[in-house]
């Protein structure tokens, strides 16, 4: 497994392996890996024959007040991780070679990022499409494999690829879990042992949503009911709704496919999360 820093050398290589013909998968990640990235990256070497990960802790995804500065860097972990499961190259560009001095340029979807994520994370899809938008130029991969854990991110990404012509195929990936049904992700470290306890209960509730809406229920109802157990439980929720699982718009009441999509904070620690169901 080859680690490069630099975009001269990443490019130099990936131009080698087309060379011989090889296909390219791109696994885009800020590190700190867990079982979930490494099941992207399982994924990734079943789709190409070339597999590049790279980790990149993107400045301009996070506002001023979130957790850049504590977000957990873990490169020596990620890199014994990412050898075991055979990347083939792995990518960890300093900000300045991403973000040349005076860029000026930034890409921006606009429906799709602005509800959920969008309006309770100002600029936040701003930057993760602009990255990637980067990191796609770099690699020029024929798959880009991204978490479904980040629902709205991997549509917003998708929207992005589509019109922007953009010759990728992107593949979305199960949320993998903890055994009491947490999500998992890098912010679960930062969880009190109290407030591990309870996190669980966000899928429990996405569960029980899903359920109750097979059966007849309405979605705003449910999801009212829903915020009020969670907020009494010691949840802030930024949101937990209904949406159309490929557009993220209010969900028609005849809909038959629905994805209910979730962020709620335990602390200053804020979850996200989503179920995809259908019902008739
Ligand atoms: O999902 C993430 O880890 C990030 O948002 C991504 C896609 C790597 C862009 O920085």
């Amino acid at each position: 497994m080859q680690v490069v820093q630099l975009n001269s050398a990443l490019i130099g290589n990936l131009r080698h392996q087309r060379s011989k013909g090889q296909s390219i998968a791109l696994v885009p990640t800020m590190g700190n890996l867990h079982q979930g990235h490494l099941q992207l990256v399982k994924r990734a070497k079943q789709l190409a024959d070339f597999v590049v990960v790279s980790i990149f802790v993107n400045p301009t995804q996070f506002a001023a007040h979130e957790d850049l500065d504590r977000y957990p860097r873990t490169l020596e972990q990620d890199l014994r991780q990412l050898a075991e499961m055979e990347a083939d190259l792995v990518y960890t560009p300093s900000v300045e070679e991403l973000y040349p001095a005076g860029s000026q340029t930034w890409v921006e979807t606009l429906g799709i990022s602005e509800p959920f994520c969008g309006s309770s994370r100002p600029g936040h899809f701003r930057g993760v499409t602009t990255v990637v938008n980067k990191l796609f130029n770099l690699v020029q991969p024929d798959y880009a494999v991204f978490g479904k854990k980040d629902y709205q991110q991997l549509a917003v990404i998708r929207q992005m690829a589509r019109d922007l012509l953009m010759p990728i195929e992107i593949i979305g990936q199960d949320t993998e879990r903890d055994s009491d049904g947490l999500a998992l992700s890098s912010r679960n470290q930062y969880l009190s042992p109290d407030q591990r306890q309870l996190a669980p209960m966000i899928y429990l509730s996405l569960q029980q949503l899903a359920t109750a809406w097979q059966q007849g229920g309405d979605a705003d109802d449910l999801c009212g009911q829903a915020n009020a157990e969670l907020t009494a439980q010691g949840f802030d929720l930024d949101y937990l709704a209904f949406a159309d699982p490929l557009s993220l718009q209010p969900l028609a009441p005849e809909a038959q496919q629905a994805v209910i999509l979730i962020a709620a904070r335990l602390g200053s620690t804020r979850l996200i999360d989503n179920l995809e169901c259908s019902r008739g």
